[in-house]
């Protein structure tokens, strides 16, 4: 049985302890928050050793792994504390809060053997695995354009309003966005050129659009988190082939000539295998990320997928090429 130190017992810490609790070969052994009803609420039901501070984890806790769900600004300074001592590590996305850190980690990580892999939870999403796998078998033909939108109402739990310093997470573009571009990197490498535009008024990086540019076809990508909390959250795509049109947007649709199709996913067994948090299939992508990152922990085998430098390059991408874009 592996041994999980989670720092960081938030809205994202919550949502991670509840996969651990439901995956097999592991157990939370420790939380750290330094708001102790927070790390309470996670290690209820466990034998975790509840810490006060996410150093104190790291310095005193018995565990094999460590999973980052600080505030943004917080991720390098713990992971690169955290590589020191075990040798699987997930922080969530965005990696870090800069460029030069996400660098810094890749060193630490070099140096000490430490397998990283970021959250970028969009790779293990089932529409967008199977979205993957559509565009891997060519069977439409080639991809004439595609369009990747997230739209958010503003995020409204983070600890001492973190989200909504731009300084410490970068806004939406940063902090949401992040998201897709990690994802259509993933699927299409770097496009050749960009436009991007964001917001002028109001919090900075709060609405991002850009169209990229490939040799042969076309994607857009749109995010915000400007919206009303009335505004449902939205994670859609649209990608054009030669033969068909594949579509995300509340159902997952196939339609080509000869008609409309829903693709239907099979959706996990719903038994949770530690039985404490229920379905499975409620906790979507993270599941699933979670899944493959501990079973690599458990077979001592290397991480590949949404791996530190994936995620390093999609931050440098993000920072370097799109938001800092000017006509
Ligand atoms: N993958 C996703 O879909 C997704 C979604 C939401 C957030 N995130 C990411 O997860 C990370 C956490 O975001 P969140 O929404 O959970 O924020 P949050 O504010 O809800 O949680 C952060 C927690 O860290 C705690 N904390 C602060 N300093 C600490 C310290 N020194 N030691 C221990 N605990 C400390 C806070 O008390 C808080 O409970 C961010 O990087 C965010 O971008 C990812």
């Amino acid at each position: 049985m592996l041994k999980i130190g989670l720092i960081g017992c938030g809205f994202m810490g919550t949502m991670h302890a509840n996969c651990y609790k439901n995956l097999e070969g592991v157990e939370l052994a420790a939380v750290a928050d330094v708001r102790p009803e927070k790390a309470q609420e996670l290690a209820a039901g466990t034998n975790a050793v509840i810490y006060g501070d996410g150093k104190e984890l790291i310095a005193g806790a018995d565990v094999d792994i460590i999973d980052i769900c600080l505030p943004t600004y917080l991720h390098a300074e713990y992971a690169l504390l955290a590589m020191e001592k075990v040798k699987y590590l997930f922080v969530e996305k965005p990696v870090t809060l800069t460029v030069a850190e996400s660098e810094e980690l890749m060193k630490k990580s070099a140096e000490t053997g430490c397998q990283v892999q970021v959250g970028q939870v969009i790779r293990f999403w089932d529409e967008y695995v199977a979205l993957r796998d559509i565009v891997a078998s060519n069977k439409y033909g080639k991809v004439v354009n595609a369009n990747f939108r997230r739209l958010s109402p503003s995020p409204d739990w983070g600890w001492n309003n973190w989200l909504h310093t731009t300084e410490l997470s970068g806004g939406a573009g940063q902090d949401l966005h992040i998201h897709d571009v990690d994802y259509v990197l993933s699927l299409f490498g770097e496009p050749k050129s960009l436009y991007s535009i964001k917001n002028v008024v109001g919090e900075a990086n709060s609405y991002v659009n850009t169209v990229m540019q490939y040799d042969d076809f076309v994607v857009g990508v749109e995010g915000t988190w400007n919206l009303p909390a009335s505004h449902p959250f939205q994670a859609t795509f649209r990608v054009v082939f030669e033969k068909a049109v594949v579509e995300n947007d509340g159902k997952f649709m196939l339609y080509t000539e000869a008609g409309a199709e829903q693709i239907v996913i099979e959706k996990k067994e719903l038994a949770a295998a530690g039985g404490t948090q229920g379905n499975i299939s409620d906790l979507g992508g993270y599941y699933n990320e979670l899944l493959y990152f501990t079973q690599q922990a458990i077979a001592g085998a290397p991480i590949q997928q949404a791996a530190l430098k994936d995620a390093a390059a999609s931050l440098k991408f993000l920072l370097e090429k799109e938001l800092s874009f000017h006509a």
